[in-house]
């Protein structure tokens, strides 16, 4: 999907240095090494709901409204969802006057400050939207030029969060880098209508790093979600940029989707810890496509992983089924582990796979996975999943909240596209 980087055989030095210039910013070619984000948030993976999944671009300030009371009401503050996270779309189609932003006068009439009071005033955090690009990807303004105006009046309007969002961005990524009603050619696009100065692109830790040092110049903690579908390998340089940043494309509400997200974002344990999360997108679960046998699994992959669990469902059309699966304080306490390990899978036996994460008080989170369409066995030794020698290990069943106490062995027989999943510690 992405071609390769073009310069129109302009030296990219020079495209750099014109793009910084372009940028108002110091001339200056890379970011500083000195300037690694230090806004001590995020210290676990971020927890909230973001309209995106469900509502796409249809939303408005009573939808915000009434899911931040149903977050309160329905619990889901309290088992950790504290975010409410405006996405696209929630911005006028032109910048004012000022140059500075503006709701859409419609569907967010009282504006975003207003929002943001009474969000805060239920005792939940507001986050926004925004785009490193000339443009979102929903085609509303832009951030680029305007970078700390930007997260000047986000922090003005009392913003806690920030995605930043990479459309319009970079020449890499073509087929998104033209507005649809330009009527051209992603190549004529290029030719014509970017501006000069960035014919080929942003640079991706470049762009981010601009914009979290106009975030910390606002004085406000404001934690910085990178959005980059995983463009230009956000888990190398996120850390010192940004709290979370996406690995992948966007979810769907399938599980063939969930099943590729899970298969990029698997290897990157690594560069995961406090402060700075692997982003596998947020939540389906609820939204109607896969059984909840099959959302259980997706929520549970993504607490070992120590994904940001956003939930993406509509919270007044919600059944108890979706609500227990969002509120399992277990399954919620291994994502939100303090140790803030990113779990590994261990095996890989095609269909069955072992999952394993560790957790702060010793003890290890187990998942035993099946990704067949009919039901398995799957075992795992102790000693594989590294734990200590022992002769009896309590493990705990996070799905059914029952204790058993087993030796050697930890294993269940798993439902097609189930997950069982154990914290398993020594006696
Ligand atoms: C995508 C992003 C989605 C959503 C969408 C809005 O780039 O990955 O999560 O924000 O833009 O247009």
């Amino acid at each position: 999907m992405r071609s390769k980087r073009r310069t129109n055989g302009i030296p990219t030095r020079i495209i750099a240095l014109l793009a910084t210039v372009a940028l108002g910013l110091l001339p200056t070619l890379a970011p500083s090494r000195a300037t690694a984000l230090e806004n001590g948030l995020a210290r676990t993976p971020p927890m909230g709901w973001n309209p995106w999944n469900v509502f796409g671009c249809d939303i408005d300030e009573r939808t915000m409204r009434a899911t931040a009371d149903l977050l309160v009401s329905s619990g889901l503050k309290d088992a950790g969802y504290r975010s409410l996270v405006l996405d696209d779309c929630w911005m006028a189609r032109v910048r004012g006057a000022d140059g500075n932003l503006m709701a859409d006068p419609v569907r967010f009439p009282s504006g975003i400050r207003a929002l943001a009071d009474d969000v805060h005033a239920r005792g939940l955090e507001i986050g926004i939207y925004e785009d490193a690009g000339l443009l979102t990807c929903q085609q509303f303004p832009g951030s680029y030029g305007h970078y700390q105006e930007d997260a000047a009046l986000f922090a003005s309007w009392g913003i806690d969060y920030l995605k930043f969002d990479w459309c319009f961005a970079n020449v890499d990524n073509l087929p998104y880098a033209c507005p649809r009603e330009a009527g051209l050619s992603p190549e004529e696009c290029r030719d014509r209508l970017w501006p000069a100065d960035m014919s080929a692109g942003l640079s991706h830790p470049d762009a981010y790093a601009r914009m979290r040092d106009a975030l910390a110049a606002t004085g406000r903690p404001i934690a910085f979600s990178i959005c980059t579908w995983g463009a230009g390998k956000p888990w190398l340089w996120g850390r010192e940029t940004g709290n979370l940043w996406r690995t992948t494309p966007d979810i769907e509400d399938s599980w063939e989707s969930v099943m590729t997200i899970l298969d990029q974002n698997a290897g990157l344990a690594r560069y995961a810890g406090p402060g700075g999360w692997n982003d596998p997108d947020m939540l389906e679960v609820g939204n109607g496509g896969m059984t909840d046998t099959e959302y259980r699994a997706h929520f549970s992959l993504w607490a070992i992983m120590a994904a940001p669990l956003m939930a993406g469902n509509d919270l007044g059309a919600m059944t108890p089924e979706t609500l227990g699966i969002l509120t399992n304080a277990e399954v919620i306490a291994v994502d939100q582990d303090p140790l803030g390990a990113q779990g590994v899978r261990i095996r890989d036996d095609g269909d069955q796979e072992v999952w394993v994460k560790p957790l702060a008080d010793g003890s290890r989170t187990i998942g035993l996975f099946n990704r067949d369409g009919a039901p398995a066995r799957i075992s795992v030794s102790a000693a594989e999943a590294g734990l200590p020698p022992a002769a009896t290990y309590r493990a705990r069943d996070l799905w059914a909240h029952t204790d058993a106490t087993v030796e050697a062995e930890i294993a269940a027989t798993v439902p097609a596209h189930g997950i069982a999943l154990f914290r398993v510690s020594p006696p």
